[in-house]
């Protein structure tokens, strides 16, 4: 009998999922005695009844690393220690079945996991390494968010479909000289937004690392729109805030979804700018989950590779309790107990910050 690892896509969606499923099978295919299984939808797939595991085969993988998504599916809500349960008054509670979740895996022979997800993945890996579990995080989101890597796969491509759409508001906000606001992804992290602003050359670029103020934003509307004439390009993140106040959210009722949902920071911004006596048309346009749909770019492809195949090494020399991480030129293995007690957030002196300013990009302050 084969000796098995278990691979599992957790939290959103991201492009460069299944390069790392694909380099995970590559790699294992390479040693006689592994076999790879995927779960469906992160431990969904382990905790229901009848279990929804896959054999992972080369055949099984082939070609997938240009695909969007996830062929094994992904959940952002429950989880082994907060699996979603309907309470007798009808209301939803949680119960924590993660002793249940290593006794079925023991019970499949499956003898290390590699949970490819975000931070709330990662937590999860730290809690099941905690209590035994041979675990390997591969970090993964759009956002950038999670500490101890350069980049998460997933990433360049949301920036390289934010700056497209920031392209293509230039043409038509000059020639309709009006002021567009593109909000992007990154719940409280600014990189999308700055990273798109600069390669789009947007005038304005607010984040959530920095709070702005309405009066430095039309300052910088009166500087370029001048007798009407002229057209104005913001990007905001979703996770933006003006100065004392919050970010727009609306809780989800979505069962097991433990997060806020962000969103309308360019709608209200559009208002306060009304208010504030802009009178220019201001248009806004919400990039959304645009940004982590369709193929990832190649960048994304050769960085979730390499996580995959490392994640595999890592599994071979039973160097567990560790995220796989890029620290420029090299892939290396961090306790995932450290990468998860921060996040990677802009500072105030980050070298984008002052590549922005030198520039001459408003941030908001
Ligand atoms: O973390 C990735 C991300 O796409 C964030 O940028 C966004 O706030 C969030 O997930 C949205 O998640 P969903 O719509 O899947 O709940």
């Amino acid at each position: 009998m084969k000796r098995r690892v278990l691979v599992a896509t957790g939290g959103g969606d991201c492009p460069g999922l299944n390069a790392v499923i694909r380099g995970v099978v590559k790699r294992a295919s390479q040693e006689r005695d592994w076999e790879v299984v995927g779960s469906y939808q992160a431990f969904n797939g382990v905790l229901r009844e009848p279990m929804e595991l896959i054999v992972l085969n080369e055949e099984k993988v082939s070609g997938i690393h240009v695909k969007g998504g996830t062929i094994i599916g992904t959940t952002n809500k429950g989880g082994p220690f907060a699996w979603p349960v309907k309470e007798k008054d009808g209301t939803w509670g949680s119960v924590d079945r993660s002793d249940e979740m290593l006794r079925k895996l023991q019970y499949q022979n499956i003898e290390a996991v590699i949970n490819i997800g975000g931070d709330g993945s990662q937590s999860i890996s730290q809690r099941l390494y905690e209590k035994g579990l041979n675990i390997i995080g591969v970090p993964k989101t759009i956002d950038n968010d999670l500490a101890g890597t350069d980049f998460t796969f997933g990433f360049q491509t949301a920036v390289e479909i934010a700056t497209d759409a920031v392209d293509k508001l230039v043409t038509t906000a000059e020639s309709h000289n009006r002021i567009f606001i593109l909000e992007v992804m990154g719940r409280d992290a600014g990189w999308i937004a700055l990273h798109s602003a600069i390669a789009g050359g947007a005038e304005v670029c607010l984040i959530p690392e920095i709070p702005y103020s309405v009066d430095s934003i039309m300052e910088r509307i009166h500087e370029r729109i001048v007798f009407g004439r002229g057209f104005l390009i913001i990007v905001i993140a979703e996770g933006a805030m003006p100065v004392g106040g919050d970010v727009v959210a609306e809780e989800l009722d979505e069962v097991g979804y433990a997060h806020k949902h962000l969103g309308g920071a360019a709608s209200r911004l559009k208002k306060e700018l009304k208010d504030a006596g802009c009178e220019s048309d201001v248009r806004v346009t919400i990039l959304g989950h645009l940004q982590r749909g369709g193929i990832p770019n190649a960048y994304d492809r050769i960085l979730a590779t390499q996580f995959g195949v490392k994640a595999m090494e890592m599994v071979l020399d039973e160097d567990y309790g560790k995220m796989v991480a890029y620290k420029h030129p090299n892939i290396v293995g961090l306790p995932i107990k450290d990468v998860i007690a921060t996040y990677n957030r802009i500072g105030p002196d980050d070298q984008l910050v002052k590549t922005a300013r030198g520039i001459g990009m408003n941030l908001g302050d």
